[in-house]
């Protein structure tokens, strides 16, 4: 694979209408992935549950009003991680329980793994530790021989390409670096909840953070784990001039996720295109939109609830609208507010806007918008899209939205998802447009840009929760159909995510159990998800 490029991979990737990407032709059960990766021999912390002590309110973190900072330590990281990348709850259905989380993933298969940097703060020591969603414990990686000095904490994300490639194939490299966006999102939110400031450090390349993670240890026996970013999480708006050095000591074993695997070449490929290089230093260029926050969600629940709260809806029931405040409310949450989360994470300017299908908004004709999240992108978006299009200025004056043709697209819509009903029977559905080009020059940014739509579903999936309504991510569109329908040419603009809200209709089938009351090791049901499980 000399010569494989990373807009090889890129179309190599795409679902056709007449062809699907890549995949492995049928699920192999026998091999299906442990959701849970731990470190045997490496000493446990086992976290207190104490999010439900937490007095945030969700419509206050979502403008960005933030509670005063908690002090740091065992207690308030705690509730970092119960709010972020904690299991949420358990579903079963006949005989078989499957864990969800706060942050969602395609086909709840969980690739990202979490980490902890931090020096000694009250109730733990100094280390590395790795994050075990099942148990909500901390497993002790690293520790450093001397005394360690941090202004704050990092989190830590890693990949485990094997968990999505399993079901996915060649495509899960996407999948991966939307779940991750996902996953940094929840955590930026979850820091503000305690009053904290989190920003994503974009200076680290992924050799730096494999070091520091001790990724370049792993055994050979346990699958690849590569890097992805660190979250600085501090309770200023300061950065740490440099991270600290990787510990000099190592504990425990990573275990095994599978018997067996098939090696997908491309998605290494991938990888090793978009290594991440060391930055000379953090981006100056973040935009922050200044107007007023439009509008106020209608359940005025704890930020606790929304998080935990948050689930993908498996179908819509066609008939529930929503009104037109509530819909610029949850469009105006994705516009880069550096005061507010998860943008304050944020540190590069928006290069992700929103096509969206509206379906059921009351008051509002039918058809197809466009959200323009940076202004800078409004022309060359102009001169990229369809030349007929209306681009009339509708909802609140200082939110960018545009409609570009009215009519009902619920047809093209669930056509576009893969057929997927939920696309036609939702309030809305939406396909991300990124700003694909800035990849050619620097081709770790194709992995930002995925990053960038994931913490747009996070946002779209807690505001949707908050406005009475589900949302649901939809990584399985076919991606040229969307882009002749726009009447985009080129490679410049590419849609990279899907996403759909509106009335849910449940599973009955299913049965819910609390998070963690049951106890915690539940490891003898070790399915990532139910037996029917969704297309992604
Ligand atoms: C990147 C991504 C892609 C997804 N793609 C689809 C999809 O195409 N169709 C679908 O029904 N659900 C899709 N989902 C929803 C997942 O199936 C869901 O997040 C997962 O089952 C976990 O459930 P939860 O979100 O309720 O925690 C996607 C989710 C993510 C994060």
């Amino acid at each position: 694979m000399a010569d494989y490029t990373l807009s090889d991979y890129h179309e190599h990737s795409k679902h056709h209408l007449n062809r699907y990407a890549p995949g492995p032709g049928g699920l192999d059960w026998a091999n299906q992935p442990d959701p849970f990766r731990c470190y045997k021999g490496a000493a446990r912390i086992e976290l207190p549950l104490l999010a439900d002590t937490l007095e945030t309110r969700y419509s206050a973190l979502r403008c960005g009003t933030l509670p005063a900072p908690h002090p740091f330590n065992l207690q308030s990281i705690a509730i970092l991680f119960e709010l972020s990348l904690a299991i949420s709850a358990w579903k079963s259905y006949s005989g078989t329980s499957w864990a969800l989380r706060c942050n969602p993933s395609s086909g709840n298969l969980h690739p990202t793994e979490g980490y902890l940097v931090t020096c000694s703060v009250p109730g733990l020591a100094a280390g590395v530790y790795h994050y075990v969603s099942r148990d909500h414990a901390l497993e002790r990686r690293g520790e450093w021989d001397g005394p360690v000095e941090l202004n704050g904490l990092a989190i830590g994300f890693t990949s485990i390409a094997w968990r999505e490639a399993w079901k996915y194939g060649m495509r899960a490299f996407r999948y991966c670096q939307h779940d991750c966006g996902h996953a940094i999102a929840a955590v930026s939110y979850a820091a503000c909840a305690l009053g904290w400031r989190s920003r994503l450090l974009a200076r680290p390349s992924d050799a730096k953070i494999a070091a520091l993670l001790g990724l370049d240890r792993a055994t050979a026996s346990a699958e690849r784990e590569t890097p992805d970013c660190l979250l600085w999480v501090s309770a200023s708006e300061s950065l740490p001039s440099d991270m600290s050095s990787a510990p000099s000591r190592w504990h425990g074993q990573p275990n095994r996720l599978s018997a067996d695997h098939v090696e997908w070449p491309e998605i290494e490929q991938a990888h090793q295109l978009t290594a991440k290089p060391c930055l000379d230093q953090e981006p100056a260029n973040r935009v922050s939109v200044t107007y007023e926050t439009a509008g106020k969600p209608a359940c005025d629940l704890s930020a606790a609830q929304i998080i935990r709260q948050r689930r993908s809806a498996v179908a819509f029931d066609g008939t529930t609208s929503i009104g037109a405040d509530a819909f610029f409310a949850m469009l105006d949450a994705t516009l880069p507010r550096l005061g507010a989360p998860p943008w304050c994470a944020w540190p590069w300017a928006a290069e992700v806007h929103l096509a969206i299908f509206v379906h059921r908004v009351d008051a509002l004709d039918p058809g197809l918008y466009v959200l323009v999240r940076n202004p800078d992108a409004l022309a060359p978006l102009k001169a990229s899209l369809r030349p007929d299009w209306l681009w009339h200025k509708v909802g609140p004056p200082g939110l960018p939205l545009y409609l570009l043709v009215a009519h009902d697209l619920r047809d093209t819509a669930r056509l576009v998802c893969c057929h997927q009903e939920i696309a036609a029977d939702s309030c809305y559905a939406l396909g991300m447009l990124a700003h694909h080009e800035i990849a050619t020059s620097e081709p770790w940014r194709y992995r930002t840009l995925y990053w960038e739509c994931g913490m747009l579903g996070q946002v779209l999936y807690l505001e949707a929760e908050a406005a009475g309504i589900r949302a649901t991510g939809i990584g399985c569109f076919f991606d040229d159909e969307m882009h002749e329908l726009l009447g985009l040419r080129g490679h410049a603009w590419q849609s990279l995510y899907h996403f759909t809200a509106g009335g849910p209709v449940d599973d009955a089938r299913l049965t819910t159990l609390p998070a963690y009351t049951l106890g915690r090791s539940r490891c003898n049901k070790r399915s990532s998800q139910a037996p029917d499980s969704k297309p992604g």
